[in-house]
């Protein structure tokens, strides 16, 4: 499962990707809005970890027509290069912009996807992604989680390379089930991922290997017991 962050903090990114194995990080505009540097200060930024880390780096689009979305991913293409994914609004202008894009080599990530058909319309139409968001599609009272388990299966059985990027998480199990359903990729929140690998019974079995160390060897690490 590719596994992204989900925010626009250079530092953020860095952070995490020292501890979990990330493949990249994903903005949207809003998120943008919410960043602490300039957007033009982070898109150099990003340039310089993805060419560094081979991170993939995912860029939404504001343009409104098709031909504003495709000159938009063109110009953010020859900047970011081969790392380079292109967030695509499934709007209808935004189809059209997609297979303007595939025919001209951008790889595409069909985002703000709140149904199979949209999904569905978006591989057919040559998309690399599509973004489903999970706790928006749960809370209108649908099933997120679902509704990704439809994708992966319509993609599998019709064929289509396309892969599912879950997005919009609020808990580990939303992530947790998407993973067992066979979803390709998860774009999350730097607030979750602390919690992917949390366990209370795991920190209490550390804590008790240490307590018994502690009481045999005292401050000697595994290393020192070492044959000299
Ligand atoms: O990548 C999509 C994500 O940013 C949506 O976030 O907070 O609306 O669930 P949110």
């Amino acid at each position: 499962m590719e596994l992204y962050v989900d925010i626009a903090d250079i530092d953020v990114i860095k952070e995490i990707a020292q501890y979990f194995p990330i493949d990249g990080f994903t903005t949207n505009p809003k998120i943008f809005t919410q960043a602490k540097q300039s957007v033009s200060v982070l898109m150099a930024e990003y340039k310089k970890y993805a060419d560094e880390n081979g991170a993939k780096v995912f860029v939404q689009v504001t343009g409104s027509t098709a031909t504003e979305m495709f000159e938009q991913a063109k110009m953010l293409q020859s900047y970011f290069g081969a790392q380079f994914v292109v967030k695509i609004p499934a709007v209808k202008e935004g189809y059209r912009a997609v297979r303007l894009c595939k025919q001209a080599g951008i790889p595409v990530a069909v985002t703000v996807v709140h149904s199979m058909m949209q999904a569905l319309v978006a591989a057919k139409a040559g998309a690399d992604y599509v973004a489903p968001y999970v706790s928006h599609i749960d809370n209108m009272g649908a099933d997120g989680v679902g509704c990704v388990a439809e994708m992966v299966t319509a993609f599998r059985n019709g064929g289509y390379p396309c892969k599912v990027i879950g997005a919009s998480f609020r808990t580990v199990d939303q992530i947790k089930n998407l993973a067992v359903c066979g979803c390709q990729a998860v774009t999350i929140a730097p607030a979750l991922f602390d919690a992917l690998i949390a366990h209370p019974a795991t920190a209490e079995s550390v804590k008790g290997f240490d307590k018994v160390w502690s009481e045999t060897f005292g401050d000697k690490q595994v290393s020192d017991l070492l044959p000299k």
